[in-house]
């Protein structure tokens, strides 16, 4: 069952907090590719475990063309937390958990992230520019956090009016 569907806000579990992963075993691996196909199949730039209702301190990030730190066409990060963060960037974001919204959001220029790898190594990556938001969106989904908590209220306020509207359109309420 390699691409599985993703929870979409205001679903309650995008806000539970993941727990650490302890056992990089088969069932990890299996996890990993699933949230690879996901993310490829949507298509987006990178996907949490929680996003799709796995509670697990897992992320995964596209790679680009002629990116050196990705040898493969995704890099998988366990357990990744910022060591450090630096700056200030201004840059446009969306989630494939809130449908329909495109926003501003601040967020460290430059930042280094450590995880371990699907074995367990220890492992780290610094970066910039796009790839360092897209680090810190994504880690932000293990702590229950979403692109939106970080706009303004008046913002946040627009879009669930606008969200509640659609979604009754649809006839989903
Ligand atoms: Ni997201």
């Amino acid at each position: 069952m390699p691409v599985r569907p993703i929870l979409k806000y205001p679903d309650a579990r995008l806000r539970e907090k993941s727990a650490p992963v302890t056992a990089f075993d088969q069932d990890l691996r299996d996890l990993a590719r699933d949230l690879a196909e996901t993310m490829l199949s949507a298509p987006g730039a990178g996907l949490a475990a929680p996003q799709v209702g796995v509670t697990s301190r897992l992320i995964v990030v596209a790679g680009a063309e002629n990116d050196e730190e990705f040898d493969d066409r995704v890099l998988v990060l366990v357990n990744p937390r910022l060591t450090r963060a630096e700056g200030e960037q201004f840059y446009n974001e969306g989630c494939l958990s809130v449908r329909d919204l495109q926003e501003k959001v601040t967020r460290s220029a430059e930042v280094t992230v450590a995880f371990q790898d699907l074995e367990g190594q220890p492992r780290e990556l610094e970066a910039d520019g796009r790839r360092a938001v897209i680090l810190q969106h994504e880690i932000d989904h293990l702590d229950g956090v979403l692109f939106l908590d970080h706009l303004s209220r008046l913002k946040r306020e627009i879009y669930q009016r606008r969200l509640r509207k659609l979604r009754k359109e649809e006839g989903d309420d």
